[in-house]
């Protein structure tokens, strides 16, 4: 079999490899599709082990494919079981990085297989295309449940890039009416659009205007407050946060997905006086990944629409090459092993 290995940017080798073989308690999985992350953009364009992809390893963690072998001791996983696998835990701790755990491989093996903690089943009506996108799907789940999101909660989401249309699906999937996406960018904009948002560019001149008018005002201990009760942080840039702070009103939810390069000085005289809550949303929990499979088998999101391409596996070079090229359109660029 064949795996991908990371050995800087711009530079990946695949290796011929024997197969992984599964001892007592583990699983092996061939590989039908996988997503390539913001992460594995990182490490194809600038620095690996900024997010944890080393010179010398495998990369590639969104994945979904078929299970071709199991240990004697493995309950309720067989031969032929088609499977979304837990990145995060699909490893044992410690030994291997989430983000190497082999995704741009043929082949992966999971190590001490059990059902619901590293091997999430599909429903029959989820395609292993669409399984591929669990893993950013359960990113956007745990951004809005960290916030404890209700169904008639009013929400602005910063950042319509794929982690920010992971938040806007997951919460068109609960039910969630109001939801307004902003970000600088048209062509994202008009994707947030397609999939349901309504949408907003924030470098308007008249931004603060036009979410008054779709979100009207409410009276608080402060005085009239624009009336959104949850903004959902994908962005992760100091005007974005100026803008939330500047717009939130008494005990508004602020739940911060994005990843922070620089570092941003909190007011905390305002925190503490407007009662905010303010939740750092990172990765997901065993719930947000139930989450995810329940809503692509009701089928009332459109998060497929997410994805934008698709290579075969020994076009991957390609594939991470779109991916990083801002000019691609790309949103999700997704490797087929079956073409
Ligand atoms: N918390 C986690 O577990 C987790 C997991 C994966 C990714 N992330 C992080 O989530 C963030 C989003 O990921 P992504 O893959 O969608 O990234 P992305 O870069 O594709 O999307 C970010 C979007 O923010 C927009 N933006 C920039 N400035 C803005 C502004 N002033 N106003 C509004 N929008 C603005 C950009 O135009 C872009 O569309 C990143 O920081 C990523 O590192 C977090």
């Amino acid at each position: 079999m064949k795996r991908a290995i990371y050995q800087g940017p711009r530079d990946f080798t695949f290796e011929d490899v024997e197969e992984p073989k599964a001892g007592p308690e583990d699983a092996v999985i061939q590989i039908e599709y996988a997503g390539v992350c913001g992460s594995d953009v990182t490490a194809w364009t600038y620095d690996g082990a900024a997010v944890g992809i080393h010179g010398g390893n495998e990369f590639g963690h969104e994945f979904a494919g078929v299970i071709t072998e199991v240990g004697s001791k493995v309950k309720d996983i067989k031969v032929g079981d088609r499977v979304w696998v837990n990145p995060e835990t699909c490893k044992l701790a410690g030994k291997v990085a989430c983000c190497e755990c082999g995704g741009f491989s043929e082949k992966v093996l999971i190590e001490k297989a059990k059902v619901n903690y590293n091997v999430y089943k599909l429903p029959d009506n989820v395609d292993l295309k669409e399984a591929a996108l669990i893993e950013p799907f359960c990113v956007g789940i745990h951004g809005k449940n960290a916030v404890h999101v209700k169904k008639s909660d009013k929400v602005i989401i910063f950042g319509a890039g794929p982690i920010g249309l992971c938040c806007l699906n997951a919460l068109i999937g609960q039910g969630v009416k109001k939801v307004v996406v902003a970000d600088v960018r048209d062509d994202r904009l008009k994707d947030a659009e397609e999939m349901g948002a309504i949408t907003l560019n924030s470098t308007a001149p008249d931004f603060m205007e036009q979410v008054e008018k779709i979100f009207g005002t409410t009276m608080t201990s402060f005085g009239p407050a624009i009336d959104i009760d949850v903004f959902i942080d994908c962005a992760g840039v100091k005007p974005v946060m100026d803008t939330i702070l500047k717009l939130a009103k008494y005990e508004a939810r602020i739940s911060i997905v994005a990843v922070y390069k620089e570092t941003y000085e909190m007011p905390l005289r305002l925190v503490m006086a407007k009662r905010y809550t303010i939740t750092g949303s990172c990765a997901y929990d065993h719930k947000d990944a139930l989450e995810a499979i329940s809503l692509l088998e009701k089928k009332n999101t459109n998060i497929v629409k997410l994805i934008t391409h698709v290579f075969a596996y020994d076009e991957l070079e390609k594939a991470l090459d779109t991916a990083s090229d801002p000019e691609s359109g790309s949103l999700k660029v997704m490797i087929d092993y079956t073409m």
